[in-house]
């Protein structure tokens, strides 16, 4: 297994080119279901997960060729509606399969994905939507099994409201409404940007979303059985753009800009870090992140879009361990989203944890030392926590990294980090 290898105590200096979005790229390659021409995805980023997907999509009979950025799926209509536990259980997202298969097919065979460390994550809502549709749905030895009403036909719109804002939930209705029969409203959808991008592609194939990105969405569905392939770039990843700007902002006399990151999609994230004495400012498509006075606490509850992301939470709790004063974080989306802090304790932060609310007493100085990547976004705090430590520090189990970060430490050195990966280290 890799490590990542940290000499911290450099402030980042110069441009960082943003990635496309992993979690607007996924449910993407999954809506190529919904068609069986030739689509093309470009500005996608080398990861772990998308050749996970593109692995799923290979077993389900489509042809796929990753050649980052970009990738293309082939035409096909030769489907093997199925997505094994073993491929499932590499990625959660792969239940976005779902809503297309059974919505295309007539019927679905999909593992149910588990849980995971951060969280139970279950699918309840994906199901609920997909049964106001008229699927039946059996659970059987791990597996979802899905069929259109009498037998395989199509689905019939609905309404269906969430009980609780969830971002694939949202997807996976969208795409399996897409090809139902007539309307479709879901209501208490998630707004998060990756949801918007889906609602162009699905409108560039043909279909008719109206709302998406808004808690009320609206779906005609196409009566022509499926859609048109798309030609598509997708949208730069602001979670990556977010952890790039906390790695800046954790070095005093830092100086970097973010090359095509989108700010209004950050600006919960931007509202705190200004807060706690970040300099941040928009440049054109580019965001720059400037650090010169101490760092000051600030609170942070986790929400759904618009709100504080939970997907940046470990990163800014990172650059709470050295602000002045005591900073209370609220964790409301995952109940297991603490993992980084007994890492974070081991190079010398003062946290304590009660439930889902941490807090953070700031300190003068980390201690480089040998932490364990638990998830993937607490493996990229661990990295930021590296860069402030003092002497070295070692990140274990970097393959979670690997998932959501494109060529991280090039990326790093290429601001001046001390950083490097060293092949095969310890568990
Ligand atoms: C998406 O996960 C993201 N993944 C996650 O990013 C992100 O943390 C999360 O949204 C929240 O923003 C992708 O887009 C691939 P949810 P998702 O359904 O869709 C509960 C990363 O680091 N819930 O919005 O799985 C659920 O348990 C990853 O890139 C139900 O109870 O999250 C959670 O508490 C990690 N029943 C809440 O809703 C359901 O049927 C929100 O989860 C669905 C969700």
């Amino acid at each position: 297994m890799d490590a990542i290898r940290i000499r911290g105590g450099v402030a980042l200096k110069g441009n960082v080119r943003i990635s496309g979005a992993k979690n607007a790229a996924l449910p993407i390659l999954c809506a190529t279901l919904l068609s069986d021409g030739e689509s093309l995805l470009r500005n996608v980023p080398a990861l772990r997960d998308i050749e996970t997907t593109a692995a799923l999509l290979r077993f389900l009979g489509r042809g796929v060729t990753v050649a980052s950025p970009e990738v293309r799926v082939a035409a096909g209509s030769d489907i093997r509606p199925e997505a094994p536990y073993e491929l499932v259980k590499q990625m959660r997202a792969s239940v976005l399969v779902l809503g297309p298969l059974v919505a295309r097919f007539g019927r679905a065979k999909v593992s149910l994905p588990g849980g995971c460390q951060i969280g139970a994550r279950p699918i309840d809502q994906h199901l609920k939507g997909l049964e106001a549709m008229g699927c039946s749905i059996r659970l059987e030895r791990g597996y979802v099994l899905a069929e259109g009403p009498s037998g395989g036909g199509r689905l019939r719109g609905a309404e269906v409201v969430f009980d609780m804002p969830t971002v694939t939930g949202t997807e996976n209705l969208m795409m399996a409404a897409a090809l139902a029969k007539g309307r479709s409203t879901l209501v208490n959808c998630a707004r998060e940007p990756e949801v918007e991008e889906l609602g162009r592609v699905l409108n560039k194939m043909g279909a008719e979303v109206n709302g998406a990105g808004t808690d009320v969405i609206h779906i005609v569905g196409s009566d022509r059985g499926m859609l048109a392939p798309f030609d598509h770039a997708i949208i730069s990843d602001r979670i990556e753009a977010g952890t790039y700007m906390v790695a800046a902002a954790i070095g005093l006399g830092s100086d970097v800009t973010l090359k095509g990151a989108e700010m209004n999609d950050l600006e919960a994230l931007v509202v705190k870090m200004r807060a706690a004495g970040v300099d941040i400012a928009s440049e054109g498509q580019d965001i720059r992140v400037r650090r010169d006075k101490p760092l000051r606490a600030v609170n942070v509850t986790t929400g759904p879009h618009p709100g504080f992301p939970t997907d940046m939470q470990a990163q800014l709790m990172v650059l709470m361990t050295l602000a002045a004063g005591e900073s209370v974080i609220n964790e409301t989306i995952f109940e297991h989203r603490f993992q980084h802090v007994p890492e974070l304790q081991r190079m010398g932060a003062q946290i304590a944890l009660r439930g889902n609310t941490a807090v953070v007493h700031g300190v003068e100085r980390l201690y480089g030392a040998s932490v364990m990547a638990t998830d993937l976004r607490a493996s990229a705090s661990l990295v930021i926590a590296g860069l402030v430590a003092d002497d070295e520090t070692e990140v274990r189990r970097v393959y979670h990294i690997d998932r959501g970060y494109e060529r991280i430490e090039e990326k790093l050195r290429g601001l001046g980090a001390r950083v490097e990966r060293v092949k095969g280290a310890e568990a």
